[in-house]
């Protein structure tokens, strides 16, 4: 089990079942709910768990308890992947106080009703503190880091941050490698990516305190030279792109979208790209294509002409680019159409909402097929591009 000292010790759960995490991450290496208990003069637990694992969260939290009782139940976030079990919780020990933002508060009775927390909460704001001996919690507002109540605590004398699902990633701990970022960069885009400017705040916060321990809801705890996870953090939110290079995303029914989207990868490379990605958006994750579209600074989106519109699933991966506030970034079009192209005019529209975005030129047309009278375009586009 993940040890993180004496005195503050995991009790979380890894997940090797789940199918979907939050009904869409494909998590081939499963995914972990993390949860802690810090043991002092008072006893504190630092969220639950999913309720898929409750048994096993009970049982580890009893076999840290020695006997003794909690005293407090500190919920960061509300999400039900960590605050499934604070009803069962509240009732299991009935001197336990649940230690939480306002914001956390108004949503527990929405949650678990019929249960009175009126006499059980305690509400802690940005700057409050939380003695339980040697230790002492200093809790932090990260509205918006998921959630809008989130909150994360920083424990002064072991100089741990507890940040809430900040510093996530998939994977359950039993499967974890040593590439950190992989995951972690995909968890972050896709579950955080809209929040930016939130993570910024956050980032500025932690910069001030002295953190030797990052414990987050997911994945594992970071410890040793912190400095990686924060800088990658930084680059993250600040929607700068991460790795020199260009993402090619394509939609295609009956492969030529596909074939001309694979000819202009091969002249971006030979033109002398850092790096290109092709993804057939039919078929890949969609969450690891918006991950590789937040990584390079270019993205070309190639697409076939469906019923007046755009292909569904480049609709479906623009869609989620835009609600993911992704900004900053450098578009290559091309489009494809056996009577009428229209997809290039709606990638165009959606593209143009988002903040910050260089379409540059030529937008290509391909009819049905790519030919030889088309490289020329698909030619001036590489070079556009590179
Ligand atoms: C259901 C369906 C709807 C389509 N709608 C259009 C359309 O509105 N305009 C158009 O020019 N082509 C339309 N097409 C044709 C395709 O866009 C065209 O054949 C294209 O070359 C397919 O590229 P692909 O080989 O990459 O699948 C449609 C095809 C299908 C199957
Ligand atoms: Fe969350
Ligand atoms: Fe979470």
């Amino acid at each position: 089990m993940t040890k993180i000292s004496d005195t503050i010790q995991y009790i979380g759960t890894d997940d090797l079942d789940i199918d979907l995490f939050e009904s869409q991450y494909d998590v081939p290496e499963g995914m972990s709910y993390n949860s802690y208990v810090i043991i002092d003069d008072k006893i504190a637990v630092m969220d639950t768990v999913d309720n898929r694992k409750a048994e096993e969260w009970k049982r580890n939290l009893a076999a840290r308890l020695n006997g003794r009782t909690p005293d407090y139940l500190v919920v960061h976030h509300m999400e039900p992947d960590h605050a499934s079990l604070i009803a069962e919780t509240v009732k299991t020990y009935e001197s336990l106080t649940v230690v939480t933002s306002a914001a956390a508060a108004k949503m527990l009775g929405n949650f678990f009703e019929g249960v009175d927390f009126s006499s059980r909460i305690h509400i802690v704001k940005e700057g409050d503190t939380l003695e339980l001996g040697h230790h002492t919690l200093h809790f932090i507002a990260a509205p918006m880091v998921h959630w809008p109540e989130v909150i994360m605590s920083y424990e002064a004398q072991e100089k741990v941050l507890f940040a809430a699902d900040a510093f996530g990633k998939f994977g359950a701990l039993c499967n974890e490698t040593d590439d950190w970022a992989c995951e972690a960069r995909r968890y972050y885009f896709n579950i955080c990516g809209k929040y930016g400017t939130q993570v910024q705040a956050v980032l500025k916060k932690a910069a001030a305190l002295d953190i030797h321990t990052i414990c987050p809801l997911h994945g594992p705890v970071l410890t040793g030279d912190l400095t990686p996870y924060l800088s990658l953090y930084d680059t993250w939110s600040r929607y700068e792109p991460e790795t020199d290079g260009i993402l090619v995303a394509y939609a295609s029914i009956h492969g030529g979208t596909a074939a001309a989207a694979i000819r202009l990868a091969e002249m971006l490379r030979e033109k002398g790209a850092a790096k290109v990605v092709v993804s057939d958006l039919s078929r890949s994750d969609m969450a690891e294509v918006i991950e590789d579209a937040f990584r390079y600074p270019k993205v070309v989106v190639a697409a076939a002409s469906y019923d007046g519109g755009v292909f569904p699933v480049m609709h479906d991966f623009l869609y989620h680019l835009q609600i993911k506030n992704y900004q900053n970034r450098t578009f290559g079009i091309v489009e494809n159409g056996s009577w009428a192209p229209s997809a290039a005019r709606v990638m165009r529209e959606m593209i143009e909402k988002m903040k910050n975005v260089t379409i540059v030129e030529p937008v290509v047309t391909i009819c049905s097929r790519m030919k030889a009278s088309d490289v020329p375009a698909l030619e001036a586009l590489a070079d556009a591009l590179v």
